[in-house]
């Protein structure tokens, strides 16, 4: 993965440049994870920069502090100003990542986070194409399982909770897989290590509920709004291991992988083993989305200039 950063970083409510952005090591979210993030896309369309859902994301980012009793301490407006015044400062005319992130600093050893431990907050940005190849990918099931709300919050974006994800995409890619799917604590489908998953049978999509362990992803929220104004059949509901290989496609959806096909799981083809045509219309129609080529959803899109 490609990954050069941006000249200039947002942290703590100013622009500075990168090399100038430090944090002691004795950080508390260092050693414990008391970090949260969100991951966010803008794309060029060769006249602006259009950043995605941007109110939904920021939404999202506080939201998933709430869970810890972490403190954000900047409006969602100002966060809002701050992607956009990190793009203009680094005049980003590219498509790009953006990761806004903040953590616990300095809390010496104390587990008791309460809302008044000190907190930083922080925003890069990098160029990004694909993050996987859009002709499909293979996936695997993966040993590990999904945590459950029982552990931790699953809609919470929270450092720690990535170290699941971390341990599934490993085991995934030494077996030779480009991606993992987690089955959640009950043993039905919950989703990939940074993706929702999505199935199709007979022309009905399909994705697993939150209540599977799944994240309240932007991207599969966008996928189910698009999918009822297009009257297409769509259900949430629970999705069983077995219904995977019989479905007629599968593909992910993400802020990174966009909507990746998946193309074989283990051994097993998965429809053709190229890409459906449900899937081509769902990849054809975001990516006009996100390129401003649809006015209908153009209140999805933040211009930057
Ligand atoms: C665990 C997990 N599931 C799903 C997603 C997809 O969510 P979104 O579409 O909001 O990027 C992500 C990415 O944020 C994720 O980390």
């Amino acid at each position: 993965m490609k990954f050069s950063l941006s000249k200039y970083i947002w942290f703590d409510g100013k622009l500075i440049p990168l090399d100038k952005a430090k944090i002691p090591v004795t950080t508390h979210a260092i050693h414990y994870g008391t970090s949260i993030f969100e991951g966010i896309r803008a794309y060029w369309n060769s006249k602006n920069l259009y950043v995605f859902r941007l109110n939904d994301h920021v939404k999202r980012f506080r939201n998933s502090g709430k869970f810890y009793n972490i403190t954000l301490n900047f409006s969602d407006r100002q966060i809002e100003k701050a992607v956009i015044d990190l793009c203009k400062k680094n005049k980003i005319k590219k498509s790009c990542y953006i990761r806004p992130f903040y953590f616990v600093g300095q809390y010496g050893i104390n587990l008791h986070v309460t809302k008044k431990a000190p907190t930083h907050t922080a925003i890069f940005s990098f160029p990004f194409g694909d993050l996987f190849n859009k002709n499909g990918i293979s996936a695997t099931i993966s040993k590990w399982r999904k945590f459950s709300d029982l552990s931790t919050p699953t809609q919470a974006k929270m450092g720690g909770n990535y170290l699941n994800s971390i341990l599934a995409t490993q085991d995934a890619k030494q077996r030779g897989f480009d991606e993992a799917i987690l089955l959640d604590q009950s043993g039905n489908v919950s989703e990939a290590p940074g993706e929702n998953l999505f199935l199709v049978k007979n022309n009905m999509l399909v994705t697993p509920p939150l209540s599977s362990s799944a994240l309240d992803g932007i991207t599969r929220k966008s996928i189910i709004t698009l999918a009822k104004d297009m009257k297409l059949k769509i259900k949430v509901r629970k999705v069983s291991k077995k219904e995977l290989r019989l479905a007629d496609e599968i593909f992910l959806s993400g802020t990174a992988a966009e909507i990746t096909p998946i193309i074989r799981i283990d051994k097993k083809k998965i429809g053709s083993g190229k890409v459906g045509n449900m899937t081509k219309l769902f990849m054809d129609t975001y990516s006009n989305i996100v390129m401003n080529k649809n006015e209908n959803y153009s209140n999805w899109l933040t211009a930057v200039y």
